[in-house]
């Protein structure tokens, strides 16, 4: 594999210096790019791109070739590739979410679930060692994965844009059967990673999209305790080393003291908490990765500059910041705002890495 030229993102992560703040986009493949919407085209559907490693990396480059600001790439698919190894049947209908076949809701069902053969997910990996070829050490290729809690949502409720109640139901009523859902998703989590890490992924990344509807006690209990265990079940990659994770739950601020003890290198803020008194609370534990409110990138290049200034300034001067947005990029963004993004981004960081 060629020699990294970009490793700011990777430097980051680790709190290593760095000459301005390093930047990339959640979702920063998909819909509102017109090259996006025409590979879709082509290759007939989002499942289809996900599944051809050779339209996966075709549009995991995309953003990089259009934005040379971007500091990182991430992994196209999406984090139901899990679930439907599971034999659950992922599909999507035209504009609407991703839907299941089959829900996991009788006990016996639950209980003959087991982790999948990794073999069924080996259009994943393949896209992971064809992007880090294709890519050719421009920047760093981020794997990822759905949280044991996150995936289990989709799992029970069989489709997405729910509020959560029959898995909510499973956690009260029969918390044995949601930690059997849990475990073997965080067992399939540990082997789906550590494959990507194998076939060529340079830092992982763990989506906690729905962390942020448990309560309290809930969300160690459900969520955080298996990210735990998944950081630590991270093996080397095959140059020996460990390659960093970051851990996002979206609506988790409220948690980052105990987000910052299970051993993640980065946690992951969304939009509602202010990122000076993140890293406050945070301390030296790890470091932080957003947290623009995508909706900011529907307005104004000119509001745009300002909400990015103010967020790099509310972190301050140091390093351990990779800028982002605090949820993925919506389908309405026009490109040239995300261009104005990160344009102010570069524009206002070099100050602070002084
Ligand atoms: O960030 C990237 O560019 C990498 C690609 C990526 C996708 N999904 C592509 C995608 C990643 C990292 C994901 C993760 C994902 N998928 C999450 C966690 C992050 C988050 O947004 O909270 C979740 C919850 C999913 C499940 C999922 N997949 C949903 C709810 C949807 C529909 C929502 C929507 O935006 O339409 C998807 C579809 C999806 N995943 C698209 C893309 C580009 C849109 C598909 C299309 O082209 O129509």
């Amino acid at each position: 594999m060629a020699a990294l030229q970009n490793d700011t993102f990777l430097r980051a992560l680790n709190r290593e210096a760095t000459p301005y703040t390093p930047v990339w986009m959640m979702r920063q493949a998909g819909r509102y790019l017109p090259e996006y919407r025409e590979s879709r085209k082509t290759a007939g559907s989002f499942l289809d791109l996900c599944k051809n490693p050779h339209f996966a990396t075709e549009v995991t480059l995309q953003p990089l070739d259009r934005y040379p600001l971007l500091d990182a790439s991430i992994l196209f698919s999406d984090i139901l590739t899990l679930p439907d190894a599971m034999g659950l049947g992922l599909y999507f209908e035209e504009g609407e979410g991703p839907k299941f076949e089959r829900t996991l809701r009788e006990e016996a069902e639950i209980k003959a679930l087991h982790v999948p053969d990794m073999a069924k997910l080996q259009y994943v990996f393949d896209a992971v060692t064809q992007i880090r070829k294709t890519i050719n050490g421009r920047v760093p290729l981020i794997g990822f994965s759905g949280s044991p809690w996150t995936l289990a949502t989709y799992m029970v409720e069989g489709k997405g844009g729910t509020d959560f109640l029959n898995t909510k139901k499973m956690a009260y009523a029969r918390p044995d059967l949601l930690h059997h859902i849990l475990e073997t998703n965080t067992q399939t989590v540990i082997q789906y990673l550590n494959a990507q890490i194998a076939a060529g992924a340079q830092a992982v990344m763990i989506f906690d999209s729905w962390g942020g509807a448990l309560s309290h006690n809930a969300y160690i209990e459900f969520s955080l305790n298996y990210m735990q265990k998944i950081v630590a079940g991270l093996t080397k990659n095959a140059e020996g080393k460990q390659v960093p994770s970051i851990v996002f739950t979206k609506g988790g601020a409220l948690w980052l003291e105990a987000q910052a003890n299970i051993g993640a290198d980065a946690l992951g803020l969304d939009w509602t908490v202010d990122i000076g008194q993140a890293r406050k609370r945070v301390g030296n534990q790890a470091a932080l990765q957003g947290n623009l409110d995508p909706a900011i990138l529907l307005s104004t290049p000119e509001a745009i500059e300002k909400e990015v200034a103010s967020i790099l300034a509310s972190y301050g001067h140091g390093h351990g910041h990779v800028f982002n947005l605090g949820h993925g990029i919506t389908q309405w963004t026009p490109p040239e705002n995300a261009a104005a993004m990160l344009e102010a981004v570069r524009k206002h960081s070099q100050q602070y890495h002084q």
